[in-house]
């Protein structure tokens, strides 16, 4: 048995839109968190623990759930900070070239193992992700990933066409990759498989059809592709499936469209979607700063909730790893529709909100005796101009507000992962 005593603050319930009172929060200061020898939090208290557990004392620090990021590429890691494009400009010119590198071997192992330690330097616990459409790419991720302990969801990328040599599959034998891969990783460990359609433009109709009936027949399985990203992309996808309605109607004629999509942005659906969406139990992986980067458009969350709406890095198009930077995208993106995120939300969202909208709330995004104990210590400031702005703040919220816009991974003292220290800072 371990004991880490700090400040812990995490979300039970969905705070209010806009409502910054401390009552949306769980706030428990100079709290120990109890873990047990299986990797779960066993006990959460005031009082000292008993004789013989061994102790951490971070009293002052924040201790957050871990964060989830929902949609990010593994092998994207190169091509951040691209100059120039658009997102078809930007896949053509940077991203399509770089995965192609992917392809072999050894060089998917090597990235994936670097991107899954900078997930834990940045204080992220548990991610969806996209690797590249080789399948090793996918067998690299759930393996690396099992080894740090994290909670992955993934699979291989799914693109028989408009995509360079080195980087299509074909149906059949793209089919043959998901079934072993199912086979193998789906459910083993923290480990689960999404069918991962990377976009409409990049599967024939018969691949996307195959990706449904793979869902179809197990309906455990998650499903993550884009949506309505950017509007050139979209009249692309206007041409491409013209009998559809809209771009995600192409999703939902093909069977791709349920309780366990995780559709990354969906900036230019309508009203129409976003019924849909909500209807189906999918979610939207917001991800602001590829957005922003990209030049992509302004995510309207108040017009797409109730469907939920989950909190995303989108590296490479996305400029950062940290979720603490992003969520101070999401605040500037609202903030330019008239909008205010509250930090009381947007940390809701990176956590508790992200675990139920995947159906992991019996295991991540909460501190409660039974979860799983993934979690980071944080420091409030790492220097003085930050130190200064924390000793203003009055109440909590703009504690925590103040922290969320200032903070990003050098604030991150150490990381936490199923009991386990996987990631510590190294000056103090
Ligand atoms: N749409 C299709 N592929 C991608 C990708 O890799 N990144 C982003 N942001 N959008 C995409
Ligand atoms: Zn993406």
């Amino acid at each position: 048995m371990k004991a880490i005593k700090a400040d812990l603050l995490d979300f039970p319930k969905q705070p209010q839109w806009g409502e910054t009172a401390d009552s949306e929060a769980r706030w428990r200061p100079a709290h120990w968190l109890l873990l047990d020898d299986k990797g779960r939090i066993a006990a959460i208290q005031q009082h000292d623990p008993p004789e013989g557990v061994t102790r951490e004392d971070h009293t002052g620090r924040l201790l957050l759930p871990g964060f989830i990021d929902t949609h990010v590429h593994s092998p994207q890691l190169p091509v951040m900070a691209s100059y120039g494009t658009e997102l078809l400009d930007w896949l053509n010119t940077y991203t399509f070239p770089s995965e192609t590198a992917w392809q072999d071997e050894a060089v998917a192992q090597h990235g994936t193992a670097l991107f899954l330690d900078a997930l834990l330097a940045h204080g992220t616990t548990a991610a969806v992700v996209f690797p590249t459409v080789h399948k090793t790419s996918a067998e690299a991720l759930f393996a690396e990933a099992t080894r740090r302990g994290m909670r992955v969801i993934g699979g291989k990328v799914l693109m028989d066409r408009h995509a360079p040599d080195g980087l299509r599959d074909d149906v059949r034998g793209a089919e043959r990759d998901c079934r072993d891969l199912i086979e193998r990783w789906h459910g083993q460990g923290r480990n689960a498989y999404a069918v991962t359609v990377r976009f409409a433009p990049t599967s024939t109709p018969e691949q996307l059809a195959m990706a449904g009936a793979l869902c179809k027949a197990d309906p455990t399985l998650y499903m993550q592709t884009h949506v309505a990203e950017n509007r050139d992309e979209v009249r692309w996808v206007a041409e491409l499936f013209p009998a559809a309605r809209s771009y995600l109607d192409v999703y939902a004629r093909a069977g791709l469209l349920h309780e366990r999509s995780v559709l990354a942005h969906g900036i230019w659906l309508d009203a129409e979607d976003r019924a849909r969406l909500y209807a189906s139990g999918a979610h939207v992986a917001h991800c602001p700063t590829s957005n922003l980067f990209l030049g992509s458009g302004l995510f309207d969350w108040r017009a797409t909730s109730p469907a939920a709406v989950s909190m995303a890095t989108d590296v490479g198009g996305g400029t950062s790893l940290s979720m603490v930077r992003t969520l101070a995208a999401a605040y500037t993106v609202q903030a330019l529709q008239g909008q205010r995120l509250t930090a009381w939300s947007a940390l809701h969202t990176t956590t508790r909100g992200a675990a139920e909208a995947l159906h992991l709330q019996h295991e991540i995004g909460a501190l409660e005796p039974g979860l799983m104990a993934d979690f980071c210590l944080w420091d409030w400031s790492v220097g003085p101009v930050d130190a200064q702005r924390q000793r203003r703040a009055q109440s909590l919220h703009e504690k925590v507000f103040a922290w969320m816009t200032l903070a990003d991974e050098r604030h991150l003292a150490a990381t936490w992962v199923a009991g386990t220290p996987r990631y510590t800072r190294r000056t103090a």
